[in-house]
């Protein structure tokens, strides 16, 4: 069954210039590209995105981060997307990333680790809304 996922190239990779390196990967492993847009979020817009971690220690340093300047938020769509988008990222930490991942390739750090996917159904819906309108996803 072909499934949505969203995704976010982080303002670390923006700031890098690697947003071209990481769409040829994304696209080399099969997702089509539903929308895609470059925006500069508020700390707020950031906070209501990662609401589920609010008060967690690294909240307040992450939702700076995201805010700190332009990102790019994707839509992509293939059979199996989320958990095959998860794979191709990595994981959270770089230092723990698989060889060949794009947080292995891309990310510096914990936090400024390059990219962002979905990780559910229910997320993957939830964050899909936040930042897409109906008529944009068509
Ligand atoms: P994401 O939501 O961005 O795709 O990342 P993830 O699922 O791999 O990790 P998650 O636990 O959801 O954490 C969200 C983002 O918060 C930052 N973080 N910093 N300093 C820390 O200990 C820490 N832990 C998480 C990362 O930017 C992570 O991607
Ligand atoms: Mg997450």
């Amino acid at each position: 069954m072909i499934q949505r996922t969203f995704s976010i190239v982080k303002p670390d990779a923006v700031r890098k210039n690697l947003t071209g390196a990481i769409l040829t990967e994304i696209d080399k492993a099969g997702f089509g590209i539903v929308a895609i847009k470059k925006e500069s979020i508020t700390k707020r817009q950031a906070e209501g995105f990662y609401a589920v971690h609010r008060g967690k220690p690294f909240f307040d340093g992450l939702t700076d981060f995201m805010s700190s300047g332009p990102l790019v938020l994707m839509v992509l769509e293939k059979e199996n997307a989320i958990a095959d988008l998860r794979k191709l990222m990595g994981a959270t930490n770089p230092a723990n990333a698989e060889e060949g991942t794009l947080r292995k390739k891309f990310a510096a750090s914990i936090q400024e680790n390059a990219i962002h996917g979905s990780d559910g159904e229910d997320t993957a819906a939830f964050e899909i809304g936040y930042w897409f309108a109906g008529y944009e996803l068509i």
